[in-house]
């Protein structure tokens, strides 16, 4: 099937909250800054409000935590809202996995969101339980038509990050009803996007090593099949956020080429300074 056409068979309710995430070319840009709900004040993002403002226009989307919502995004704004509804441990406690839900969809249906998020954590400790947070949340948010994104998190372990994995729970999550998928991009990433029957989207990961290496995950990412982004750090520890989402933006939406992508990188960088 089409993962274009994926909204098709949707209530009128649920395709408008998925068509404010996954814009009418078929793509999307997300930008993720949920790090806090476990990271706390993470670099690049001490600030929220501060940190969004070059970067809100750019986006079609946010993922993040009610809290940061709520105290951080100007009500006017447009765009979906993915809120991160799973959560319970933070970077120094023993294992990241062991998560429970946090927002319920009544919850997430006050704070106008379109979509809720739920991180699974399969080979983990903790993989049924995350694996029941998704089949819950699933089950609840469907009674409110509010679609579910599920984040194949690797915690810990990023040697984990590689097709026979990601396709393993990008499965999963899709098998389990999950409207959205968010996994990481790798070696033969088109194992992972042809056998996960829904829209995938990419995070970035820990901060890459040049602009350019972000713009070939991107644009690779795409290429594999892709809908989109859905990325943090990349872009906002970057040292233009600003330019670098709207480069990223370029790519997801108007097929920009890694290279062409950093020469629009250079320029509007130049300008800003
Ligand atoms: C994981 O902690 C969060 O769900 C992030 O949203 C995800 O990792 C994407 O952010 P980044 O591109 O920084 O990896």
């Amino acid at each position: 099937m089409d993962k274009k056409k994926i909204t098709e068979k949707m209530s009128w309710g649920k395709k408008n909250r998925m068509r404010k995430i996954i814009q009418d070319d078929g793509r999307v840009v997300m930008l993720a800054l949920d790090h806090g709900y476990f990271l706390g004040p993470t670099r690049g993002m001490e600030q929220p409000a501060k940190a969004l403002e070059p970067l809100i226009p750019h986006v079609d989307s946010l993922m993040l935590s009610p809290g940061i919502l709520t105290s951080s995004v100007d009500p006017a704004f447009k765009g979906g809202i993915v809120l991160r509804s799973s959560g319970g441990s933070s970077i120094i406690s023993d294992d990241l996995s062991n998560e429970g839900i946090i927002l319920t969809p009544l919850e997430a249906i006050k704070l106008n969101a379109s979509a809720m998020a739920i991180s699974i954590f399969v080979g983990s400790k903790y993989e049924k339980q995350t694996l029941m947070n998704l089949a819950q949340t699933i089950n609840e948010a469907s009674k409110y038509e509010m679609p579910v994104l599920a984040v194949t998190a690797v915690g810990k372990e990023l040697e984990k990050r590689d097709a026979r994995f990601l396709s393993l729970s990008s499965r999963i999550a899709a098998e389990f009803g999950a409207d959205i998928v968010k996994t990481y991009y790798c070696e033969d990433f088109e194992r992972v996007t042809t056998t996960c029957p829904k829209p995938i989207v990419v995070a970035g990961g820990p901060k890459l090593e040049t602009e350019l290496d972000v713009f070939e995950l991107c644009y690779n990412s795409i290429q594999a099949g892709a809908v989109g982004v859905d990325m943090g750090r990349n872009i906002w520890q970057n040292e233009d956020p600003g330019a670098m989402v709207q480069a990223i933006k370029a790519i997801v939406h108007d097929n920009y080429t890694p290279k062409q992508a950093e020469e629009l990188y250079n320029e509007l960088k130049n300008k800003n300074k």
